[in-house]
């Protein structure tokens, strides 16, 4: 009876939810950290307001409304919220606009009178750091990359995707491969909305720039990204890092942060994979080789820096050590070991 007593079956709920909730998995992106800062109205500037815009721009209204950022919840009574938060002051437009009577210089010229991030992409990303570069993860974009190449913000978000049906630009994800392994997609305003509003997912957005990537994991061996299950951004930063390749950690953090077995540490380590990284034996996105090894035979991966394995204290000879083989064959624990000097296991 006593034992009946203690037989504790929420036990049986509650230690596979631990079980699971224990498993180590790919950290995501990091949490947004942006503060909205407070948009005071330029001096003299007339204001509109998002429902004169939306009397014109319904489209834009209507897919604006269901983002963030038409829920921000503007810090003072008086900082600029909705459409001019980021197009800036707009009644001389609205008011221009209904004044051109259909005269199409006259509504040319109204389409002046407001920001429409047609300026240079250091402009236009302005328009959006004001707020954004209080966000850990895009506070390096003015010296990442990308902005240096002239790609800003609005090269790869949409904040209204009024572009579902019209910009050419933007289409659904779908891969030959993609479609193979049944990687659903979802319809265009669906995934805009969950994936940080990207006028494209991932990694197509990236191909579009990227063809010399996109031919690397198209390789006989590669992460799974062409597949879906994987991102580009599981390893880069897009709006920059100070690290190497814009990584999103730093040496070969961004590798084990997956395989966090080989991050050790190990009582005998390889100091390759220390000093040099995983890159020194592995290529990251695809390659001919198995493995993504960077060479075809592991052996002249080895030898590329153990230049003499004859070598008096090597003792492969009296090992009856053939020239062919390879050297993982006994040299398995090749990326440290907790049992053997030369990592023979
Ligand atoms: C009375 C109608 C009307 C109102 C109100 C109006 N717009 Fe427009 N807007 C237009 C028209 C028409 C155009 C196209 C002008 C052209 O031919 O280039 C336009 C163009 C634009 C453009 C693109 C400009 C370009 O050169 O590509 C932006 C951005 C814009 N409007 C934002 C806004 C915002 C923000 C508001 C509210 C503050 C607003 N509009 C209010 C009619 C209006
Ligand atoms: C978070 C910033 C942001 C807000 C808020 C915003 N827009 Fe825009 N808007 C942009 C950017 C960036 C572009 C240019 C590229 C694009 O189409 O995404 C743009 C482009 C436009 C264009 C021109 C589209 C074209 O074809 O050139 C119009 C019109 C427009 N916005 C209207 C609006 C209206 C109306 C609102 C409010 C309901 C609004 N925007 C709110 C950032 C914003
Ligand atoms: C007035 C401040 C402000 C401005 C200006 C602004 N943002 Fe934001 N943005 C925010 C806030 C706040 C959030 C919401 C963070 C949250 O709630 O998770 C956000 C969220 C986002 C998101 C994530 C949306 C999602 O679905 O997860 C993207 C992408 C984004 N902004 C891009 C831009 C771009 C591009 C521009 C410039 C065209 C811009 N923002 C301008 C404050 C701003
Ligand atoms: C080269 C393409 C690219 C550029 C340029 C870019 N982004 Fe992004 N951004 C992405 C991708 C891809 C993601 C999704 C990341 C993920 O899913 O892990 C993202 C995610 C985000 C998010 C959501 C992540 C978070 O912190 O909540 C925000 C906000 C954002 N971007 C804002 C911006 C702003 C602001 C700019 C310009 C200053 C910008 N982005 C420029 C590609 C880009
Ligand atoms: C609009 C074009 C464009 C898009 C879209 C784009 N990139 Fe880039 N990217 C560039 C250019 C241009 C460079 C600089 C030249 C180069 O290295 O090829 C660059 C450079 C890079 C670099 C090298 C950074 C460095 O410091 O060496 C990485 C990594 C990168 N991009 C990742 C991405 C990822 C991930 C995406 C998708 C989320 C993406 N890019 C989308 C244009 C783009
Ligand atoms: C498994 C992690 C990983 C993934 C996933 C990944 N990369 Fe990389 N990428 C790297 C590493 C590591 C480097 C640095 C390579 C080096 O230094 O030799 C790099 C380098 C780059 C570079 C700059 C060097 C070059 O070869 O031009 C670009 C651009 C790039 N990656 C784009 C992308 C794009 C686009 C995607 C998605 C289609 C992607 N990467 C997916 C890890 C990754
Ligand atoms: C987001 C998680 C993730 C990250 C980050 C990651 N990997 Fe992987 N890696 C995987 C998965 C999952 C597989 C299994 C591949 C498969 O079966 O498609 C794999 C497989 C591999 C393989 C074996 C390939 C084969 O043919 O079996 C090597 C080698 C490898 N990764 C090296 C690296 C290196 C080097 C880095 C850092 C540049 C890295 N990985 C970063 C998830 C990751
Ligand atoms: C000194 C060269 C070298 C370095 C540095 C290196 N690897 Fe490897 N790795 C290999 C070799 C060789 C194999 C194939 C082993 C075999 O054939 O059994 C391999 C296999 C792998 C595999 C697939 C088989 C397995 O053991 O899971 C993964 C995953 C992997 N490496 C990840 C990494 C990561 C992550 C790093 C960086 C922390 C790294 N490697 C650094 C040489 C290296
Ligand atoms: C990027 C250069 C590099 C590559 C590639 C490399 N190693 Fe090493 N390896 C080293 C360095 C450096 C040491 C440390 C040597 C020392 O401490 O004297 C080391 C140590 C070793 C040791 C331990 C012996 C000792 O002296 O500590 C063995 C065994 C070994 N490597 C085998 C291999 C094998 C097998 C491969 C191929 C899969 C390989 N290494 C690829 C650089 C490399
Ligand atoms: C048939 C098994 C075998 C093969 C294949 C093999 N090794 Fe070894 N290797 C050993 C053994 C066993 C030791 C340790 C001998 C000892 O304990 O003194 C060793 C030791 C080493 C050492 C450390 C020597 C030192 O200074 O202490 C290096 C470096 C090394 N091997 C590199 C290689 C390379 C490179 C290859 C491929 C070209 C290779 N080995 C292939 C069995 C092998």
């Amino acid at each position: 009876m006593k034992r009946l007593r203690s037989f504790k079956p929420w036990l049986f709920v509650y230690l596979p939810l631990l079980a699971v909730s224990g498993q180590t998995r790919p950290a995501g992106s990091e949490p947004a950290s942006v503060s909205v800062a407070a948009l005071a109205p330029v001096a003299g500037a007339g204001y509109a307001g998002a429902e004169r815009c939306q009397t014109c721009h319904k489209a834009e209204f209507g897919e604006f409304s269901k983002t963030h950022h038409a829920a921000i919840k503007p810090p003072h009574a008086d900082s600029v919220t909705g459409c001019e938060m980021c197009h800036g002051p707009g009644k001389a437009h609205a008011d221009g606009e209904e004044a051109s009577q259909g005269d199409d210089a006259k509504a040319a010229a109204a389409g002046k009178l407001i920001f429409s991030f047609h300026a240079n992409p250091r402009k236009n990303a302005e328009r959006c750091l004001v707020c954004h570069q209080s966000s850990r993860d895009q506070k390096d974009f003015t010296h990442s990359t990308h902005i240096q190449h002239g790609v800003a913000c609005d090269s790869c978000h949409s904040m209204h995707l009024t572009e579902a049906g019209r910009n050419p630009k933007a289409e659904r994800m779908g891969t030959a491969q993609g479609n193979f392994f049944n990687v659903p997609k979802l319809p265009a305003e669906n995934r805009w909305l969950h994936e940080s509003q990207l006028i494209k997912a991932q990694p197509e957005l990236c191909y579009g720039c990227h063809g010399n990537i996109q031919a690397q994991f198209a390789l006989p061996t590669h992460h799974r990204v062409p597949e879906g299950a994987m991102k580009c951004t599981d390893c880069h930063n897009p709006h920059g890092t100070s690290n190497r390749a814009t990584l999103r950690q730093s040496g070969w953090e961004t590798c084990t942060q997956c395989h966090v077995e080989k991050r050790g540490p190990y009582v005998f380590e390889h100091s390759a994979v220390k000093v040099e990284g995983c890159t020194a034996c592995h290529t990251p996105h695809g390659s001919v080789n198995q493995m993504l090894l960077v060479r075809r035979e592991t052996r002249f991966l080895c030898l590329q820096c153990h230049v003499d394995p004859f070598a008096a204290n090597v003792p492969h000879g009296r090992l009856g050590f053939q020239a062919r083989g390879d050297c993982t064959r006994c040299h398995a624990a090749i990326h440290g070991s907790n049992f053997d000097v030369n990592f023979l296991h």
